[in-house]
């Protein structure tokens, strides 16, 4: 059998001094199944070229401006043009850059939160569906081979009907105004033109909604929230606090649901806790799912275990590599028991599954979508992405409510 071609990497961001963007070259050539062939790393052309150049670019291949680069692309030979592009960029960037690789029929693989607004959200979802681009949200948290278990759980009933989910992402580094000090990152996190109207709710927030989602298959039904800055200037919140009343991720209220003797419960419940200024706090992001016959505990800096606990039984602790896991968990597994793995290989388990679609869809396959879009393929989508989207402003309209709870409307 011949070895299918390398898919070809273009990307958007990620030059010097950059955070994300090298480890998505890194994720995705981990299997190598990739090249990265193109680019316009940086926000200014001097700079996009030097920072291409450290990457080793081809000189036609490394562009000045994203326009230029989606003007040069479309340029070549099919056979020679990059299969996909990485948006990697600060928050406001995404929209344009993604709007028009996907327009222009190339595949888009682009971080969190998607865009900033509810119509450049639906935006994208037209033009995936008019163009039948693959489009993945590297929300690399549902990379993890334990979040893929705990998901197959939930959906196998293992843990019976949810009735609670707590979800905590705590982070430290914004508990004093380093984005004075000139850090890069901090900078335009904290500014509403380039992060958006969600600041910790955004940036860290949404990969918690993503995660409950994924794992639970529960959609938000609505909110209570309480969004704070605690810094003195800071335009954003830097803590977020929200109780959450769940839904079927169709919207169906989850009350009578099931068919059990429990038909009567309410719906499952939840609290989702973002924050970073919680000082100590490095990457701390846990899900805890409580069921009627059990619960699971997962936690991002333990990311190669699982926690199950079933009522009157001692806890089990399901250790990633081990043969008693399932198939989902398995597929995502690059290394044996006991040598840990963890966030570059969540990354790249995106990118596999995201890599798969595509080459679904240049041997002439329709049906590529990801999870949000209920397609074959494992990877956050696009529809995925409008999802988070809507959370995050949902989340800032309901802190300024007085009403108690408001309304979550899943993006159609
Ligand atoms: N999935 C995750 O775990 C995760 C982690 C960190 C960041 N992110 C997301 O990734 C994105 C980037 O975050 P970061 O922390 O790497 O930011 P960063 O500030 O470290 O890097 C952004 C890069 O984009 C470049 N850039 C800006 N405008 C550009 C333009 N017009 N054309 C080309 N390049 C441009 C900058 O020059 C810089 O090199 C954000 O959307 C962020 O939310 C996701």
């Amino acid at each position: 059998m011949t070895r299918p071609r390398l898919l070809r990497m273009g990307i958007v961001g990620g030059g010097r001094g950059a955070f994300i963007g090298r480890v998505h070259r890194t994720a995705a050539c981990l299997d190598g199944n990739v090249e990265l062939v193109a680019g316009c790393l940086s926000s200014t052309p001097e700079r996009a070229i030097e920072s291409g150049r450290d990457w080793g670019l081809a000189d036609d291949r490394n562009y000045p401006t994203w326009e230029a680069m989606l003007d040069g692309e479309r340029k070549r030979p099919e056979g020679d043009r990059i299969d996909f592009v990485s948006i990697v960029t600060p928050n406001h960037v995404h929209f344009p850059v993604a709007h028009a690789f996907a327009s222009a029929g190339i595949n888009v693989i682009c971080d969190k939160p998607m865009v900033t607004t509810s119509e450049h959200a639906r935006q994208l979802v037209e033009v995936v569906r008019s163009t039948g681009v693959v489009f993945a949200v590297t929300y690399n948290y549902s990379g993890y081979p334990l979040v893929k278990q705990a998901r197959q759980m939930v959906s196998a009933g293992e843990i019976g009907r949810i009735r609670k989910v707590i979800v905590e992402y705590s982070q430290g580094w914004l508990a004093s105004k380093i984005e004075e000090s000139g850090q890069k990152q901090a900078d335009w996190r904290t500014d509403p033109a380039r992060s958006g109207a969600g600041g910790a709710i955004g940036d860290i927030g949404s990969h918690a909604e993503q995660l409950v989602s994924y794992v639970t298959s529960l959609g938000i039904q609505s909110i209570c929230a309480d969004l704070t800055s605690f810094i003195p200037g800071r335009r954003l919140d830097d803590d977020a606090n929200l109780l959450v009343r769940f839904c079927h991720a169709d919207g169906r209220e989850c009350v009578g649901a099931g068919g059990d003797v429990l038909d009567d419960e309410p719906g499952a419940r939840g609290i989702l806790s973002a924050s970073q200024v919680c000082v100590g706090h490095e990457n701390d992001l846990s899900l805890r799912v409580y069921g009627t016959k059990g619960s699971l505990l997962w936690r991002q800096e333990e990311p190669n275990q699982l926690v199950h606990r079933i009522d009157g039984q001692p806890e089990r602790i399901l250790r990633r590599g081990n043969g008693y896991l399932g198939p989902a968990a398995a597929g995502a597994t690059r290394l044996p028991a006991g040598h840990p793995e963890a966030f570059f290989e969540a990354f790249a388990n995106v990118y596999q599954s995201a890599g798969e679609a595509i080459r679904a869809r240049l041997s002439g396959r329709t049906d590529v979508g990801g999870i949000g879009l209920g397609g074959p393929f494992d990877y956050p989508d696009v529809v995925d992405g409008a999802r988070g989207v809507e959370f995050i402003l949902t989340a800032v309209r309901a802190s300024a409510s007085d009403e108690k709870w408001t309304r979550f409307e899943i993006p159609g």
